[in-house]
């Protein structure tokens, strides 16, 4: 596993990823009944964007700080920019929150929480990360067997699922990690992240969860017309079970990101399977 995060922590696709994450969670807890929140890639947990893998890469350069300096950004992007502000004491800072850090930070004492990674050193600052929450967890397991297994155990199942994509079974892995996971809990909410390369890829990702639910709704967010498949051309959230009260956030967070983040003929895309 080669995957670091910390490269691409604050990039646009996080934007996505981490808007969508916290409007899924502000509907879903906005609900008496407490949730069980699995996040089968949970990486680091937070990231120091002044570190030197994430000035490397600059990505977060042409993502969160673009974001964070644009001052008519559109309300949906509140509580992501809320989120890093408070991370970094009201100041102007570098750190910046992965999916572990906003989910713990979003949840109710009632509810609960588990966090997988599997290398080593991203493990150890999880765990750091999530230390002081009673209701989180962080697991060194694989993610999809977690997810598969801890599904259904009472409460209300949320699972986010954000593999690298380094290895050739994430595609099929996610479909099959949504099967079980809907096998174990009907009403379960599933967002799933995946790059965006080429269509066919897409579209098979898409053929295949339609075999596993009838209710899937896809957000993506192309920043260039995809007609080189070696590059990644945009990224993608796939949700199922999405809360109604979320569904003009995720529109509103993908359309602004292709508007404002894209290149010439940068599209968002909003649909149902
Ligand atoms: C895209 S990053 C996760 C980012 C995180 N969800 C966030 O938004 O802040 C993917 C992480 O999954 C870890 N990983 C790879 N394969 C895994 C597996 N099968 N189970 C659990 N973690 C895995 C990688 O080490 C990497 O840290």
């Amino acid at each position: 596993m080669n995957y670091r995060h910390a490269f691409h922590a604050g990039n646009f696709a996080d934007l996505q990823k981490h808007a969508i994450l916290l409007a899924l969670l502000e509907a879903l807890t906005a609900e008496e009944t407490p949730l069980s929140v699995i996040d089968t890639h949970g990486g680091a947990g937070a990231y120091d964007l002044g570190d030197d893998m994430a000035q490397r890469s600059g990505e977060a350069a042409a993502g969160i700080w673009r974001l964070m300096a644009t001052p008519d950004a559109p309300p949906v992007f509140a509580p992501l920019v809320a989120a890093v502000k408070a991370l970094n004491g009201g100041k102007d800072g570098t750190l910046y929150p992965g999916s572990p850090l906003l989910i713990a930070k979003a949840l109710r004492k009632t509810d609960r929480y588990t966090a997988c990674e599997l290398r080593d050193d991203d493990f150890d600052s999880l765990r750091r990360t999530l230390a002081p929450y009673a209701f989180a967890q962080a697991v060194k397991a694989d993610g999809y067997a977690t997810a598969a297994a801890r599904a259904g155990k009472g409460g209300r199942t949320f699972v986010l699922i954000d593999p690298p994509f380094e290895r050739p079974d994430d595609y099929a892995q996610t479909v099959a990690t949504t099967k079980a996971v809907l096998a174990k809990d009907k009403d379960a909410v599933i967002a799933a992240w995946m790059p965006l390369k080429d269509l066919e890829t897409f579209d098979a990702l898409m053929r295949a969860m339609e075999t596993v639910t009838n209710d899937a709704l896809a957000a993506e967010l192309r920043l260039r017309p995809l007609t080189d498949p070696m590059k990644m051309n945009g990224c993608a959230m796939v949700m199922v079970g999405t809360p109604k009260p979320a569904e003009g956030a995720i529109v509103g967070v993908t359309t602004w990101l292709a508007d404002n983040l894209g290149e010439a003929g940068a599209k968002a895309r909003i649909w149902r399977a």
